[in-house]
């Protein structure tokens, strides 16, 4: 089988020298094609950090193992990290977050066994990065939970924790404020827990996570949450087990899947041969997991734990009276352990569990729409207008436009209702949101919206502007502060 490697920047190179050098030795049956991805491909000028041919021979061989790249900073380039996650839909980030006996922390210390994955949603949310200036003073970012990606992460949660025999699979959120975006996330977690019965399925605040992480992180199991959330929660779980060091992660999607460490390219010790290449070799221990290499997997993870207990250590951990390895030293040190097992246990060999990979060809880009089961309506419209004037005066200017078909409901600045009630101790910023309704919620059609539109324009810049959608009784947008 042959996967596709692309070994990174800064200590990039390093790291996966070190790891293919363990897999070599381990006679692990994988053949290797070098692809070109990473700083040095965006300074040849191409734009998004990986040549044509990189693209393609990834697409043919479904697996790429990386070393972490470094996106150019100021130029306006995307991160080559998000563009690749995005581009190949690995839809699901799983980090496992483990105690690693020989890295001491304050949980290992204190006798609590720390053993967490996190599932991150990979492609949504803020990562989407469509952002726009609306004035000189407002920043928007666009926030995208979707019905079909939520379902697509958080199933592959519960096959993932039914798999691993987990007991419980909690979704974190922000519901109580993002009630529609992180309410429809909440809402596809308990649709799809319904079918695993099996599985204690339960919710958590995200700041109550946060909270109950740092202070007992062993009543946790498998997370699921949102993109954003998910990046912070997972570096949170990499300081329980001793830093990012120690973080493997895995991208999952149907067809193509990457395998990297969670760190960056560590710039200020690049080129010196003495980063810790255990990240990198616990995310290629579960890349071969999931080719179904269990033997090598079980044989290369029970050498490294042995090492770690051993008191063997890279410089950035492990005790300071004993003199650090240097990358490539470390990793003979693993090779040389082959067979020894590890004070807490062989790894089980998980030979009864399939190999995962699924990598099949596609002819055109998959569509995930689910049913649509209300009807729905739009009855009015929120146009998002800039102005330095009093509420009062910009409401006048709005009623005057709103004709037989609309009325002004109200206006609010960043989201706090200002007109018709509102505090004159809420300051207000160039940018307002006036709400107008379709009379009795009538349904209006998108010509209407239009005239509204043309009409404000006359007396306003009109920044941005979102459709008021009914689907049935529900109203399919958000109240005001103080609406
Ligand atoms: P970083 O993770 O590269 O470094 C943070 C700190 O951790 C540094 O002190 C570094 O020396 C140390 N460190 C990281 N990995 C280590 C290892 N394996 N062994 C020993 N020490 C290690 O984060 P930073 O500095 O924020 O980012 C540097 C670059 O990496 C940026 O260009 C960033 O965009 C990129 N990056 C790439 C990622 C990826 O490819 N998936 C992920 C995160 C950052």
């Amino acid at each position: 089988m042959k996967i596709a490697v692309a070994k990174g920047d800064g200590i990039g190179p390093e790291i996966m020298d070190a790891v293919l050098k363990i897999f070599n030795a381990n006679k692990v049956p994988l053949e290797y094609e070098m692809v070109e991805m990473g700083k040095w491909v965006f300074d040849k000028g191409f734009s998004n950090g990986m040549t044509p041919h990189a693209k393609l021979t990834i697409e043919n061989l479904g697996i790429l193992f990386k070393g972490p790249m470094e996106t150019p900073k100021g130029k306006g380039m995307k991160s080559i990290n998000v563009t690749a996650r995005k581009t190949w839909n690995t839809y699901a980030n799983k980090r496992v977050f483990q105690t690693l006996y020989g890295v001491d922390t304050v949980f290992s210390k204190a006798g609590i066994p720390v053993d967490i994955t996190v599932v991150r949603e990979n492609i949504e949310d803020t990562y989407g990065g469509i952002e726009h200036m609306l004035t000189h003073d407002v920043a928007l970012s666009r926030r995208f939970i979707t019905r079909p990606g939520s379902l697509q992460v958080i199933k592959y949660a519960f096959e993932m924790a039914k798999k691993k025999n987990a007991k419980r699979v909690t979704c974190a959120h922000k519901a109580n404020i993002m009630k529609i975006s992180d309410g429809l996330f909440l809402e596809c977690f308990y649709e799809v827990a319904k079918k695993y019965p099996e599985l204690k399925s339960d919710d958590v605040i995200i700041d109550d996570l946060c909270m109950k992480l740092v202070t007992r992180p062993d009543n946790f199991d498998v997370i699921v949450l949102t993109n954003l959330q998910g990046d912070i929660v997972s570096d949170l779980c990499a300081g329980l087990v001793g830093g990012l060091g120690f973080a493997p992660s895995a991208n999952i999607g149907d067809h193509i899947c990457i395998f990297e460490a969670v760190h960056g390219t560590a710039p200020d010790i690049a080129g010196k041969n003495i980063a810790n290449p255990t990240a990198l070799l616990l995310s290629g221990i579960a890349m071969l997991r999931h080719l179904g290499f269990m033997k090598n997997a079980a044989e290369i993870e029970n050498a490294l734990l042995y090492t770690l207990e051993q008191g063997i250590h890279t410089g950035d951990f492990g005790e300071k009276t004993r003199p650090p390895l240097n990358t490539t030293e470390f990793a003979g040190a693993i090779i040389s352990n082959f067979g020894k097992t590890p004070a807490q246990g062989a790894k089980p060999l998980l030979e009864n569990m399939p190999a995962t990979t699924t990598h099949f060809k596609l002819e055109k880009n998959p569509l995930m729409v689910t049913e649509e089961m209300e009807q729905e309506k739009i009855v009015g419209a929120d146009f998002f207008i800039e102005s330095t004037e009093q509420p009062d005066i910009i409401a006048r200017k709005c009623e005057r436009h709103a004709g037989e078909k609309f009325k002004l409901i109200n206006l609010s600045n960043r989201g706090t209702q200002v007109w018709p009630t509102g505090s004159v101790y809420t300051n207000l910023v160039n940018q307002f949101n006036a709400r107008f309704e379709s009379v009795d919620t009538a349904p209006v059609r998108q010509q209407d919206i239009i005239a509204l539109y043309l009409g404000l324009s006359g007396d306003f810049k009109i920044c941005s502007s979102e459709l008021l959608n009914m689907w049935g009784d529900k109203r399919a947008y958000s109240l005001a502060q103080g609406q």
